[in-house]
């Protein structure tokens, strides 16, 4: 019969109705943990102990796949029934109606701007836009070749020496200044890392231009010309795909994120730690890996071939399957639609029919029934940046460009989070006990 273990007196008794009750088969003891919005407190497994000296139980989790790292007000995630919403409204409702820098406002401040909101924040964010020259010289120093990933993830780094302030981060009013120069200048970086790599001079931003269309101008402005407008659709397009990429709360980048900015450090060098983050071909480098892979699939014909690679543990599906996700990504559904809008501007990418016969034959196939597979945001949205105009390599690029959003709206909660300490998980150490080194070292200069 279990003995229940006293109540511990710094913790208020939980709820019985609301309460996980645990018995420890090692020492027969009971103890009861407190259930809060679905979740036991892991330092409430501290208590389970075999003796006084023992440092209590941990919970044990990998890759953090049932471990909630904070409390979150942002973005709202049901992977089971595929709903997205930010601070509550559907991702439906928002993409194609309300502009990239109104989502951008809704994420970091809560609520969607009201009209003088709006024209402060589209001021700052304007005027914030120019890099200074000592940036544009740092990025010269790249190697004609160099990946813009990793130029913007460096780029990003280097920002937090032209501005000290930036590590005053209880400080609200220079927070909300460096949220305006991250926002106004990852898109200039980003088409500077593109101009770089092809050789051609750097395109200034134009303060009378969009959020999308200026990047679409820095982007492919000829430089001897100041004459150029961007195509409303393309920039409508790219607008849409920034607010389907704009948060999507604690995945991979998010919590690089948190996890820096937990240090203190400003948020210049942890959007750098994001953005390397993103770069991986697991998160932000999918949807590189999805052009690649069908351009490597080449036709229809071809597509069996490759489900049956991935079904031997050959290779992955790029583009398929999502930590979350357990059903159709909302956001794939209306980057088909952003597609087809591109396609009417720029002609039909013929990769789309594979990638629409590569799902087809996926979602009637067991392997990834069983295994809830579907589309994520990245099956579709390379072959609409292809169409678009922009080289594979850019692909993350693009999706850092809004995530920023997110990464900030993130990093300004964590920072307000009165729970928050210093993100330091523990280890489960499976080394060698003790043991002394009495070999004879080999003589060497030191
Ligand atoms: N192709 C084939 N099999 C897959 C795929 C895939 N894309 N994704 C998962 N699986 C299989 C795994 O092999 C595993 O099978 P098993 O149980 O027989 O071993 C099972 O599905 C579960 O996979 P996990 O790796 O445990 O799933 P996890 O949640 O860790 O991974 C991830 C999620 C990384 C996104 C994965 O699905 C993947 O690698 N997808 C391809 C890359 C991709 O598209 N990434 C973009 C994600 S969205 C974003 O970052 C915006």
């Amino acid at each position: 019969m279990p003995v229940r273990a006293p109540a511990d007196a710094t913790v208020p008794s939980p709820d019985p109705k609301r309460s996980l009750t645990v018995t420890d088969q090692r020492t027969q003891r009971e103890y009861i943990l407190a259930i809060e919005d679905g979740a036991v407190r892991a330092t409430g497994l501290r208590q389970i102990r075999t003796s006084p000296d023992d440092f209590g139980l941990l919970s044990y989790d990998p890759a953090f796949q049932n471990t909630a790292s904070c409390r979150s007000a942002i973005t709202f995630i049901d992977g089971d029934a595929g709903i997205l919403r930010y601070r509550g409204y559907p991702i439906e409702e928002i993409a194609g109606r309300r502009t990239y820098l109104e989502v951008s406002y809704l994420l970091i401040h809560g609520d969607f701007p009201t009209r003088t909101e709006l024209d402060d924040w589209l001021h700052h964010i304007t005027h914030h836009t120019m890099v200074h020259e000592n940036v544009k010289k740092f990025m010269d120093g790249f190697h004609h070749d160099a990946h813009p990933m990793g130029m913007m993830v460096s780029t990003l780094a280097a920002l937090s020496t032209f501005y000290p302030e930036a590590k005053q981060i209880q400080d609200s009013v220079l927070r909300e200044r460096q949220i305006h120069r991250l926002v106004a200048k990852i898109p200039t970086i980003a088409a500077f890392a593109y101009r770089h790599s092809i050789g051609m001079a750097y395109i200034y931003p134009s303060n009378d231009l969009g959020y999308a269309a200026n990047f679409l101008s820095m982007m492919y402005r000829p430089s001897w010309t100041t004459g150029y407008d961007p195509s409303p659709v393309l920039a409508k397009a790219l607008d849409t795909l920034f607010v389907l990429h704009a948060d999507h709360e604690q995945n991979c980048s998010t919590s690089a994120m948190r996890t820096v900015g937990s240090s203190y450090a400003d948020p210049y060098v942890c959007a750098s730690a994001a953005a390397a983050a993103l770069y991986g071909p697991l998160h932000g480098g999918a949807n590189e890996q999805v052009v690649r892979m069908l351009q490597e699939i080449g036709s229809k014909e071809n597509v069996p071939k490759l489900i049956r690679q991935v079904k031997a543990g050959k290779r992955r599906l790029m583009g398929f399957g999502h930590r979350v996700y357990k059903s159709y990504d909302p956001r794939a559904r209306i980057v088909q639609k952003v597609a087809e809008s591109v396609f009417s501007e720029m002609g039909r990418n013929p990769l789309i029919d594979i990638a629409l016969e590569l799902e087809k034959v996926a979602l009637s196939d067991d392997y990834f029934i069983k295994r809830h597979l579907y589309p994520n945001v990245d099956f579709y949205s390379g072959i609409t940046y292809q169409a678009m105009g922009f080289p594979t390599d850019m692909f993350p690029v693009l999706f850092a460009i809004p995530r920023m959003s997110g990464w900030l709206a993130q990093w300004q909660e964590m920072i307000l989070d009165e729970e928050q300490k210093i993100a330091r998980p523990r280890q489960l150490y499976v080394g060698p006990p003790e043991r002394h080194d009495t070999a004879k070292p080999a003589s060497r200069p030191v």
